[in-house]
């Protein structure tokens, strides 16, 4: 099969912010508690991290790590996780039925966040509790003042605040599942008097407020539209969130979910616009993709799973090689999508839906998703063009077009790099792809990296990398080749 892909060094859709490819980490299973932390894991430092748990997500170059939850967040007690470890509660965690020990709090988080080489983008509880809780946690975390909770932060240890920016007002307030959720209305206007008081407290932070949970929500458009009434002049960024699996088996539909992504993104801008308009704005409201990736399988086994364990094996989906081009696919949608999507977190990054995994006491290995991923935050930094591309295509369970060939281009000014993100569907053909660059006089191949395995069900684990990418051999005279169900990166000198 041929394919094409024009670009022109003018027709640029947007400039990546880097927090598009940002990470999660809520205190859920074991992605906190025998996750980053294991205080008797031979890697610990003295604060009880893992170090070689930090040397991944450094490899990963996340920009921003969102914390504390998801679910998590709608039933926490800040002011559990701080002080005296010696003196914190442990505690019924009722997102996921779970013990909390409380043993990792906003203190060591954050100290985390900097060996890790990261930002914290901080979540405030609006399920069970509310603005009140919030100002505090912000100037807790931000404030330079010398008053009661700015000093608390001293008294622990900590004389210099945080000063995180990025702060979401509570978690899929729209979802049955969550703690206290809420209608629209209700959330409306709980976020908009929590959005007031966090910025009267810290008039430099950005603020993300709760779109839909999915974009198959039945209130999905309504909350939206309800939510930016609301909230518009208070906040800077609407959450969307997705996640995709492929229960039925449907390789070529499972790979077709990046095209929902994708007008999940452009309905929920369409609605930003539509809000904008009807209040004659100047401003206007950018996305944060705060929670994205593929999770299915251990939906169902956990349903049994014993109640009110500490660090239970939780949501620990293994990656195969079919989840890792779907992946790819996505961040593709993401970088197509940077005009508007300003943040992207990957949920979630340790053991945990993640790409990281760890053993008790043992190894830390890589899932199949890690790469793409790994890849697109490392050479996926600049300005995207427009992509157009020429292949053929085959149709989705909705009866959409989806070419075989998904892909993003990036160009990097600073390093004089055009950079291909190009992911063969087709489980059966080849791909040999041409690129016409117009607007760049000499673009010269010297990069090309392919994740690939003849089994799309194949998967990691500790003792294999069954999944990992490979080095192509460049040749000046043979044409570029996109094997079959492929993901690929190629970078162009110019
Ligand atoms: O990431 C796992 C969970 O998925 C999060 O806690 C929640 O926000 C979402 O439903």
């Amino acid at each position: 099969m041929k394919a094409k892909i024009r670009v022109n060094k003018n027709n640029v859709i947007g400039n990546i912010d880097r927090r598009l490819y940002g990470s999660f980490i809520e205190h859920l299973g074991r992605a906190v508690y025998n996750g980053i932390y294991e205080p008797d894991h031979n890697t610990a430092d003295e604060l009880g991290f893992r170090k070689d748990v930090i040397e991944l997500v450094r490899e990963l170059k996340v920009p921003v790590v969102r914390y504390p939850g998801g679910n998590f967040v709608s039933g926490y007690n800040w002011e559990d996780g701080i002080g005296d470890r010696t003196k914190r509660p442990k505690k019924l965690e009722l997102a996921w039925l779970s013990v909390e020990s409380n043993q990792v709090g906003v203190d060591e988080f954050q100290e985390w966040a900097k060996r890790a080489d990261t930002e914290v983008m901080m979540a405030v509880n609006l399920g069970t509790r509310g603005p009140d809780e919030a100002r505090n946690l912000v100037e807790y975390c931000n404030s330079s003042t010398d008053t009661y909770y700015a000093n608390l932060r001293r008294k622990n240890g900590f004389d210099k605040p945080f000063g995180f920016k990025l702060w979401c007002l509570g978690n899929e307030m729209d979802g049955w599942w969550q703690i206290c959720s809420k209608t629209a209305e209700e959330y409306a206007r709980v976020a908009t008097e929590a959005a007031k008081v966090i910025k009267w407290v810290d008039p430099s932070v950005e603020l993300v407020a709760c779109g839909s949970s999915d974009p198959h929500m039945p209130t999905f458009g309504t909350w939206e539209t309800t939510v930016l009434q609301h909230t518009y002049d208070y906040i800077d960024y609407l959450s969307l969130h997705c996640y995709y699996g492929n229960r039925e088996g449907d390789t070529m539909n499972f790979l077709a979910r990046a095209e929902d992504m994708d007008r999940f993104i452009k309905t929920t801008a369409a609605i930003c616009d539509k809000v904008k308009a009807e209040k004659n704005s100047e401003k206007t409201i950018n996305l944060s993709f705060d929670e994205w990736n593929v999770w299915y399988r251990t939906k169902d086994e956990e349903k049994d799973m014993e109640h009110w364990q500490e660090a239970p094996h939780l949501l620990e989906e293994k990656y195969n090689f079919e989840d890792a081009l779907l992946v790819g696919c996505m961040l593709s949608t993401l970088q197509n999508n940077c005009d508007r999507v300003k943040i992207g977190c990957l949920a979630q990054l340790v053991n945990v839906i993640a790409p990281i995994m760890t053993e008790e006491n043992g190894k830390v290995w890589k899932q199949t998703i890690f790469y793409p991923y790994m890849y697109a935050s490392a050479f996926g930094n600049g300005a995207t063009l427009k992509a157009d591309t020429e292949c053929d295509g085959y149709k989705s369970k909705e009866g959409w077009d989806i070419p075989y060939l998904c892909a993003s281009v990036v160009d990097n000014k600073e390093k004089g790099e055009l950079v291909v993100f190009a992911t063969n569907r087709s489980l059966t053909e080849d791909m040999e792809l041409d690129i016409d660059s117009c607007g760049f006089d000499s673009c010269k191949l010297v990069k090309h990296i392919e994740l690939y395995n003849d089994d799309i069900d194949a998967k990691n684990n500790s003792e294999n990398e069954n999944v990992s990418p490979a080095e192509r051999q460049i040749s000046d005279t043979s044409p570029v080749i996109l094997k079959k169900h492929s993901w690929n990166m190629l970078v162009y000198k110019y």
